[in-house]
């Protein structure tokens, strides 16, 4: 089990190029099953669920070369693709369902293993089963498997989500691309990534009209063209990387991102007191003056980010006066409350919100990281005291950040990863 040691106390400071986003490439990368034209992605991060994930396309029968060096992946589906996803890959990245819309879309018929409950949560796929239904599929779950099939293939219609979802959104988005008629779905999720996924599509081929708020029209096509598309940044890691300078007094040059796709978050910050300066494509982070508390709900986007609330609650610890979070994505989504605990800090949780005691002093303790976000509050929180901290099973932290330990060693951490 892999672990990171660190001793805090240091300043973060310089400057921090951000990767391209997680979450926007693995829908990316599931929506290429469509196409059988070259495709070329830029801007890749380098992390574990994208690697598993062009695993996962691999099997299927994809040619999928990806040049970490050059944080590209080229994809090339020569043959026809296997239609079965099998639970492997789906037990550590739950993304692995959104093969699903597409491999069922093409081939009409799909197999793919039902991903698990996680630590934040039962985290269900009903809203893209019933979706899928409503175009025209036969779904059964049996033995832990989708099995799908629509053997005239989906037909377009109009789906209102129950609820605003991410995965849904882009799995019936992708689905919706070969599709007969026009697909019209309503309460759409309205993440940037959403939105990177919509661009790629359209350069392939596809026709999508966002036809306002939370609106996204969809007319099925039969051929598909080849692309090269560059990902988007990944917001959230540079809302880390701003929260780790802040924690630390330090100053910060984010790079490789755009300011407006980050307006809540930075003007959130802004308000707790950390000093922000934003240009066209980067941004200068510091903070000043002591914190502010705050109190914050997470929403979708547009609102604050359920996956930037672990590393926020760390800033609440030292900021003065009493914080508030309502966490309305994730039923469980406080794990590493009981660890921050653990290094002292004062924090009071009542089913979905969290009360944080700010002026809190935080000391360095070995500590157990229990999900992606949670990973990297600890490794956040462990830059602030100069003795000793330890973040075990560090690889729910590898499946999202691309060498963190890197980017903070070069701005002044003292962090090591032992193997
Ligand atoms: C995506 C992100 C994840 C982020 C989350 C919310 C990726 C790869 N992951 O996850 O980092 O934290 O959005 O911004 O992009 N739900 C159902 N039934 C469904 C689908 C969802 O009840 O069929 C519920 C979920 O349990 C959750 C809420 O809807 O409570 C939102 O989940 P969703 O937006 O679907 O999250 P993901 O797409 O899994």
């Amino acid at each position: 089990m892999q672990k990171l040691e660190i001793r805090g106390g240091r300043k973060i400071s310089g400057t921090i190029t951000i990767s391209g986003s997680k979450n926007a490439t693995l829908p990316i990368l599931a929506s290429t099953i469509l196409t059988n034209k070259k495709i070329v992605i830029k801007n890749v991060p380098v992390v574990k669920d994208v690697e598993t994930m062009s695993t996962l396309l691999s099997e299927l029968g994809s040619t999928v070369k990806f040049n970490q060096k050059r944080k590209k992946i080229e994809i090339f589906n020569k043959q026809k693709l296997k239609t079965f996803a099998p639970y492997n890959f789906l037990k550590t990245m739950r993304a692995g369902v959104l093969v699903l819309g597409a491999l069922l879309t093409k081939y009409k018929v799909a197999k793919v293993a039902l991903p698990g409950g996680c630590a934040i949560g039962s985290r269900p796929i009903d809203i893209h089963l019933n979706a899928l239904k409503k175009m025209g599929a036969k779904i059964t779950i049996k033995d832990g498997y989708v099995v799908a099939s629509a053997k005239k293939g989906l037909k377009g219609c109009k789906i209102k989500f129950p609820k605003i979802s991410v995965g849904a959104t882009e799995n019936i988005l992708i689905a919706a691309c070969f599709a007969k008629g026009i697909t019209k779905m309503r309460n759409c999720a309205l993440e940037p990534e959403i939105d990177d996924l919509i661009s790629f599509l359209k350069k392939i081929g596809c026709k999508i009209n966002k036809i306002g708020k939370r609106s996204i029209d969809v007319c099925g096509v039969k051929n598909l063209k080849k692309a090269v598309h560059k990902v988007i940044f990944d917001r959230i890691e540079a809302g880390t990387y701003i929260i780790a300078a802040a924690l630390t007094k330090g100053r910060l040059r984010i790079k490789n991102i755009d300011p407006k796709i980050m307006l809540t978050e930075i003007n959130l910050l802004r308000k707790m007191g950390v000093d922000i300066v934003t240009k066209k494509n980067y941004l200068i982070a510091r903070r000043l003056d002591k914190l502010k508390s705050v109190n914050i709900e997470t929403r979708p986007y547009p609102g604050f980010p359920t996956d930037l609330q672990a590393q926020i609650m760390v800033l609440m610890i030292i900021a003065n006066g009493v914080s508030t979070i309502r966490e309305n994505i994730f039923e469980n989504r406080f794990m590493h409350v009981s660890e921050l605990r653990r290094m002292g800090a004062q924090i009071e949780t009542k089913g979905n919100r969290a009360k944080i005691f700010g002026k809190g002093k935080l000391n360095g303790a070995e500590l157990m990281a229990t999900d992606l976000r949670a990973s990297v509050c600890l490794v956040l929180a462990g830059l602030v005291p100069s003795n000793k901290t330890v973040v075990n099973r560090i690889y729910h932290l590898d499946r999202g950040y691309e060498k963190i330990e890197k980017k903070l060693s070069k701005c002044g951490a003292k962090i090591k990863r032992f193997r």
